[in-house]
């Protein structure tokens, strides 16, 4: 049996570590799982940390933001697997803090948390083999953000039906924050959370793109919160609500990385704690992250 090949984006750290630590888990001898990092150090102390618990990732370099990196991931396992079976696209960022300028936080947050996720996507889907499982980690403060809108705005992202749709949506807010007048057309004033409304808007596009593409058989798109995680990205938030430890938050994206063959309800959708919540159709309001 070939070994299942599976790819998790920025994992050298917090819940992409436990991503990749539960898929060495679950496939052990039978999988190929590749650890990736956009920093060499960073990422090989990582591939140490596993291999203490006994596991064996794989590591590449990676970087979202570098079209040229994700190519070079892509042929390397083209040419060592033929393929990939898994795609996690978790790396993101978030700026701490209100030092940096609104309109750098949102230029910043779209170009890694949307464009790294739609390029990645976009270089891998040639090589997903049949059954292929494509998750991206969104964020339940994508329904945050979206409540935070004007109606029209909200409208115009139940209706979008494309990809580029969805990328004009995000440029015309990094557009509207140059300028300073985002809030006075009806955007929220949260870079991370349009960044993860794009996200999650892009998953409902490219799901039913996946649902008409024949070539491909059984390749399910979608995209989750993990939770709450206590990790590097929210070590400077205090307040009394629980967080989740990193391998909890793994739960949900490693649940939808592994996706029974013949699944055929779950495409397009974001879940949190396994399950899917509609909010472009429904008002999921209050928003509970764990
Ligand atoms: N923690 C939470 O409560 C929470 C809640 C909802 C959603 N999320 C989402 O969960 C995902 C993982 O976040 P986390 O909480 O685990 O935070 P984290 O520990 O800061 O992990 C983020 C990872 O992304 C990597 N990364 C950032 N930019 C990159 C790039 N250009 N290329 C490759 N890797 C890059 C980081 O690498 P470096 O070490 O090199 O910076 C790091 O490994 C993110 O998408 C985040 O938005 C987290």
């Amino acid at each position: 049996m070939s070994p299942k090949v599976a790819v998790v984006t920025g994992s050298n750290s917090g819940v992409g570590l436990a991503i990749v630590r539960a898929l060495c888990k679950h496939f052990g001898e039978n999988g190929a799982v590749y650890l990736t990092a956009r920093n060499e150090e960073r990422g090989m102390q990582a591939v140490e940390v596993l291999k203490k618990e006994g596991l064996n990732p794989r590591f590449h370099l990676l970087d979202v933001n570098n079209v040229t990196s994700m190519e070079k991931l892509r042929d390397d396992i083209k040419t060592e697997h033929g393929g990939v079976d898994i795609l996690v696209n978790n790396a993101g960022i978030a700026y701490k803090g209100n030092d940096t300028p609104m309109c750098e936080q949102a230029a910043g947050s779209i170009k890694t948390n949307y464009h790294g996720v739609l390029l990645m996507t976009d270089t891998f889907l040639p090589i997903i083999r049949d059954g292929g499982r494509i998750t991206h980690i969104a964020s339940l403060v994508a329904p945050m953000a979206y409540y935070k809108m004007s109606e029209e705005l909200q409208q115009r992202f139940k209706d979008v039906s494309t990809v580029a749709g969805v990328t004009d949506l995000m440029n015309e807010f990094i557009e509207a924050t140059k300028i300073g007048d985002h809030v006075k057309k009806g955007w929220s004033d949260w870079a991370y959370g349009t960044s993860k409304l794009g996200v999650a808007a892009l998953t409902k596009v490219q799901g039913e793109n996946m649902s008409k593409d024949t070539s491909k058989k059984d390749v399910l798109i979608n995209c989750c919160c993990p939770g709450y995680v206590e990790t590097g990205m929210t070590a400077h938030h205090s307040g009394a609500q629980k967080r989740l430890t990193p391998d909890q938050g793994a739960d949900t994206p490693v649940y939808l990385s592994l996706l029974p063959a013949g699944t055929t309800d779950l495409q397009g959708k974001l879940l949190s704690k396994r399950k899917v919540k509609n909010f472009f159709e429904e008002d999921i309001r209050p928003i509970t992250f764990n």
